[in-house]
């Protein structure tokens, strides 16, 4: 698929108002997505588990209006008007105006809510982009009905990504990859798609549980953090890196091998942050709790063999992942040893889920 394939030529339905809603879930990257090049192509490939709890659902309400001059909508959360969400919306319909040539035709109420609290420092990028772009392709299957369900995924996550990079990771699950990967024949840089190959009993309904260390705005945006990775000394060496890791991870998932699991999935997630130490300028968004966890969780393996491990975000949060068999094992240690850590003692139970349902 490339990208002229998302421009429908035209459209065998007219349509004056409706609205559609959805919901759509954030994901966690075991093989990160860290740098990336004009239109929001991904350096290297990355891989995730989808989230089934943590999600936006986003009800778009639509009217046909006089004039097509201009991008007319308004923003809610929660019921409350949103001025400030306006212009990174904005940016968004401008990117995929040219795959939805039907946008200036009407007037969007866009109301959205999180199943997380906002302020939790999970972003919701991924999930509220990816739930807005489902909305909208609801609205372009109303004005042609023909599109079929594969295209109607492909193209949701080709817009998502365009809001959002990792965005295009949320629309399906349980495993997903986006960015061109030599083992993974449909896998794009354009949009993601669900993981092909077999996967161990091991991993299914896999547990991850987040840590609210820090809950403030990241003092970062991932866009600079990207952004940073231009004539960074380490890129070229960190992109091979992550072929490399996403291409083991094919024969981990294959033969359930959890501590092989646990060696790339960790790594990943301190060389994502080392690669922030070592931009420049070069920041830190771990916190000294971020830390003390993961010291936390690596003597309680030690200790007892759990297969328990962390990944981070580009934040302070820790996103503790296990094997649901050990869930009963894990959650006491949670909740005896690392509860501690987070802020106000808050932190969320997810586990991985199966992407965008329409609602
Ligand atoms: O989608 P963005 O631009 O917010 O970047 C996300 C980057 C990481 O969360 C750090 C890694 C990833 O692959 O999700």
């Amino acid at each position: 698929m490339i990208e002229p394939d998302f421009i429908l030529k035209s459209y065998s339905k007219t349509l004056q108002n409706g609205s559609f809603t959805w919901s759509s879930p954030s994901n966690i990257a075991l093989v990160k997505y860290w740098g990336k090049k004009e239109h929001q192509i991904p350096e290297n490939p990355s891989i995730s588990f989808t989230l089934n709890d943590c999600k936006t659902i986003t009800t778009l309400s639509f009217s046909k209006k006089e004039d097509n001059d201009d991008f007319s909508f308004e923003v809610y959360l929660d019921g409350e008007n949103k001025e400030g969400f306006k212009p990174k919306i904005e940016t968004f319909f401008k990117r995929i105006e040219a795959y939805l040539p039907f946008l200036k035709d009407y007037h969007f109420k866009i109301e959205t809510s999180n199943t997380f609290p906002h302020s939790s420092g999970i972003a919701s990028s991924a999930s509220g982009m990816s739930t807005l772009a489902s909305c909208l392709m609801s609205i372009e299957k109303e004005l042609n009905p023909e599109i079929i369900d594969e295209y109607f995924i492909q193209k949701a996550s080709f817009l998502a990504r365009l809001g959002s990079g990792s965005a295009c990771r949320s629309l399906e699950g349980d495993l997903v990859v986006w960015g061109k990967h030599e083992k993974i024949d449909k896998s794009s840089d354009l949009f993601g798609v669900k993981y092909p190959f077999e996967v161990h009993q091991n991993f299914k309904n896999y547990q991850d549980t987040i840590l609210l260390v820090d809950k403030g705005e990241k003092q970062v945006s991932s866009t600079l953090g990207h952004n940073l990775m231009h004539n960074h000394p380490f890129a070229q060496e960190r992109f091979k890196q992550a072929h490399k890791n996403l291409s083991s991870l094919i024969g981990v998932f294959n033969n359930g091998d959890l501590k092989a699991f646990i060696d790339i999935v960790e790594s990943e997630a301190l060389t994502l942050h080392a690669m922030m130490m070592t931009s420049m300028p070069y920041f830190i968004l771990m916190k000294p709790n971020t830390l003390e966890i993961i010291n936390k969780i690596w003597a309680f393996r030690e200790k007892t063999n759990s297969n328990v491990c962390f990944t981070l975000d580009a934040g302070a949060n820790v996103h503790v992942l296990f094997p649901e068999a050990e869930s009963e094992l894990v959650n006491e240690f949670i909740k005896n040893e690392l509860v501690a850590y987070c802020q106000n003692g808050h932190y969320i139970c997810d586990r991985i889920g199966f992407g965008a349902k329409q609602l």
